[in-house]
C-alpha cells in the first residue's frame, strides 16, 4: 500500500450515523495513530511550507484538533471558529448549512487583523456549508484566506468546488464517494 492508501485506511466508516443514509467518516482512528496524525498534519500544509502564515483558523470541533497541530507546525497563531454562544468576547456570527442540518458559527471580531494571512483547517469537507461560512466570517474581518485544507473530501457533495468558486485554494488528502 502507498502512504496515501495507508492514510486513507486509517479513517473509519460508520454507516447510518448520525442519521440513516449518512456514512460517517470517523477521523478519530487517524488521530489515534501517531504516524497517521503526523503525516496528515505535515501533508495538509506542505504547499505553504516556508510561506508566511499569520493564523490558522479551525472549525469546532474536529478542526480544533488538526488546526492546533497545524498552527504549531507553521508557527502561526490559532483562531477557533465556534458554534454559537461559546465565545466570551464580541463576535461576528453567520448561519450555515451542512450535510445533516443547519447551525450558526461565530468568531471573535478581533481574532484576525485586516490583511493577515490565514489558512482554514477542518477534518472534512462535504457540502462546504461550514467552510463557506468560515471563509465569509474571515473575509468580513479583513483576513486574506490563503487556503482551506481538509483531510477528507466528499467530492459528490460539491464543497471543494464551492470554495474554489469563491477563489479559495483547496487542499484535500483523500476522497470518499
Ligand atoms: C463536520 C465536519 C465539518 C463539517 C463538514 O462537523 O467536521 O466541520 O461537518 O460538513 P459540510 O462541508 O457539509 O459543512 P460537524 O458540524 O458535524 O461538527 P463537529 O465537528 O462538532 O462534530
Ligand atoms: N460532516 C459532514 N458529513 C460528514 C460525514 N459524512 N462524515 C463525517 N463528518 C461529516
Amino acid at each position: 500500500m502507498s502512504i496515501a492508501d495507508d492514510l486513507k485506511a486509517s479513517v473509519r466508516a460508520i454507516p447510518d450515523y448520525p442519521k440513516p443514509g449518512i456514512i460517517f467518516r470517523d477521523i478519530t482512528t487517524l488521530l489515534g495513530n501517531a504516524w497517521a496524525f503526523r503525516r496528515a498534519v505535515d501533508e495538509l500544509v506542505q504547499p505553504w511550507a516556508g510561506s508566511k502564515i499569520d493564523k490558522v483558523a479551525g472549525m469546532e470541533a474536529r478542526g480544533f484538533i488538526l488546526g492546533g497541530a497545524v498552527a504549531h507546525q507553521v508557527s502561526a497563531g490559532f483562531v477557533p471558529i465556534r458554534k454559537k454562544g461559546k465565545l466570551p468576547h464580541t463576535t461576528v456570527r453567520i448561519a450555515y448549512s451542512l450535510e445533516y442540518g443547519i447551525d450558526e458559527m461565530e468568531m471573535h471580531i478581533d481574532a484576525v487583523k485586516p490583511g493577515e494571512r490565514v489558512i482554514l483547517i477542518d477534518d472534512l469537507i462535504a457540502t462546504g456549508g461550514t467552510a463557506e461560512g468560515a471563509v465569509k466570517l474571515l473575509r468580513q474581518i479583513g483576513a486574506e484566506v490563503v487556503a482551506a485544507c481538509f483531510v477528507v473530501d466528499l467530492p459528490e457533495l460539491g464543497g471543494a468546488a464551492k470554495l474554489r468558486a469563491m477563489n479559495v485554494p483547496v487542499r484535500t488528502l483523500m476522497e470518499f464517494d
